[in-house]
């Protein structure tokens, strides 16, 4: 099969890359001429683990392609995938169409033959009709169908996500439309993946709700936490104890400093004023948004106390600045709330991050970026670990002690074992946990 992404970031290379290493052929085509210009180098624009090596072997074996050109990625395609972003619109946080609308308009312009045009990006409820209208404008109907393929990928796992997808969902109208997606991703399904096709506003509606649901998880175990710490219980073992009811289930169930990245905050944000304009509205995934940004903000207060009350002149060394680990990726991130509050309130923030600081230097003016982890923590009044990169949990603990000027060590991911903390001779405050030192 030939197919196209309309977009070459997270989700349109990696769906690109992964197709085409299951032996379709496949065009990248992104609007920026740096990103294509780096791919067909065989340089890649964005840090996500194995994505080099699976886009250099198909490139080299000729089945993935990389453009700028609507008018040559596009034609004869049997699928064409949009793949764009969609922020929130600052406005009213509905996710802004602007982009998926100009990728509708240039497909209809370029396509030849019956293709199936692919909502890949997350898009409100009834995306698919609209888009079909767009097309509709120059295109005969029996030219094309528009169907919901949404991406269940997570950064940092997004090629182990894509090839082996708990589920593909599938929102067409007609046989013909859904057949040319069995046939794609056949070889998931032939290894035993389940695809599930739906009616295209079900396929729009389940991507959100499973956002929903899962940013609610976080958010509820964010909220236990709080009270461990107030009633003097463990938020690990609680975690534990309600994780194992499968019921339940023990993922998402991990404490931290709310979650952040390109995907729960936009789309809970698009859900909520979705569900609002539809006359029914998620009265609790207004109050995780609400709950979320005020624990972001929370975590500076942790560290302001932690420092005595008063950041004036302190020098805090800030560990992970990505919204999580394994990725490069700013959005939304914990890290550019609490990082200008700290400044703001008159501390000095020094700041490493393994993958992240091209994209956050930018984003975080006046912040002093270490060349590792011990080099940010030198001098440093405390230690506030954001993010859960591994090699953070395995630091030196005698190396942090003689780096930091007092041992302070305020640890968002619960990396470390707080009686060995404690004795180690740290003050260490970390979540849903009993503060030692
Ligand atoms: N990043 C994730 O983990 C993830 C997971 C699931 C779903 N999604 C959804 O997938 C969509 C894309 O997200 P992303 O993270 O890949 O975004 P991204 O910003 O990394 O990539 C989007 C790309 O589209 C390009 N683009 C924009 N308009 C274009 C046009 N008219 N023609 C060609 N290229 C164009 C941009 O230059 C950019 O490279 C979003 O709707 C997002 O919500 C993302």
């Amino acid at each position: 099969m030939r197919i196209a992404t309309i977009g070459a970031g997270y989700v349109g290379l990696v769906t690109g890359a992964c197709f085409a290493d299951m032996g379709w052929d496949v065009t990248c085509i992104d609007i920026n001429p740096q990103k294509i210009a780096a791919l067909e180098e065989g340089r890649i624009p964005i840090y996500e683990p194995g994505l080099e090596e699976v886009v250099r072997r198909n490139a080299d074996a000729k089945r993935l392609h990389f453009t700028t050109e609507v008018s040559e990625g596009v034609p004869g395609r049997d699928a064409v995938f949009i793949a764009v972003g969609t922020p929130p619109r600052p406005e009213d946080g509905h996710a802004d169409m602007k982009y998926v609308h100009a990728a509708a308009e240039a497909i209809a312009a370029a396509m030849t033959g019956f293709t199936v045009v692919v909502n890949k990006s997350t898009v409100p409820v009834g995306t698919a009709r609209e888009v079909a209208g767009i097309i509709g404008r120059t295109r005969e109907p029996d030219e094309f169908e528009v169907i919901s393929n949404p991406e269940f990928l997570r950064e940092g796992a997004a090629l182990e996500d894509f090839t082996r997808p708990d589920r593909v969902v599938v929102g067409a109208r007609s046989e013909r439309a859904a057949d040319v997606m069995r046939q794609l991703y056949k070889p998931l399904t032939d290894q035993g993946h389940a695809m599930l096709v739906t009616d295209p506003e079900s396929a729009e509606l389940i991507k959100y709700a499973a956002n929903a649901f899962l940013a609610t998880k976080i958010t509820f175990i964010n909220e236990i936490a709080d009270l461990c710490e107030k009633a003097g219980a463990d938020v690990d073992q609680v975690a534990q104890g309600i994780g194992l009811d499968t019921r339940i289930g023990p993922r998402f169930l991990k404490p931290g400093p709310g979650y952040g990245g390109s995907c729960f905050p936009k789309d809970t944000l698009e859900f909520v004023t979705t569900a609002r304009g539809y006359g029914a509205p998620s009265r609790i995934v207004e109050a995780v948004v609400e709950a979320n940004d005020r624990r972001k903000e929370a975590m500076v207060e942790r560290i302001e106390t932690a420092l005595g009350g008063d950041l004036t002149d302190k020098r805090v060394a800030v560990l992970g600045v990505t919204f999580k680990a394994e990725t490069d990726d700013m959005r939304e991130s914990p890290a550019l709330t609490v990082v200008p509050e700290l400044q703001r309130r008159g501390a000095r923030v020094v700041a490493f991050d393994p993958q992240g600081m091209a994209n956050a230097a930018e984003l975080m003016p006046g912040v002093d970026w270490a060349e590792d982890a011990y080099g940010a923590l030198r001098g440093a009044d405390a230690v506030a670990i954001l993010t859960e990169w591994r090699l953070f949990a395995t630091l030196d603990l005698v190396r942090i002690r003689s780096a930091l000027k007092s041992p302070i060590v305020v640890d968002m991911r619960n990396l470390y074992d707080p009686r060995i903390m404690e004795a180690a001779g740290f003050r260490y405050i970390s979540v849903g946990r009993r503060s030692v030192g």
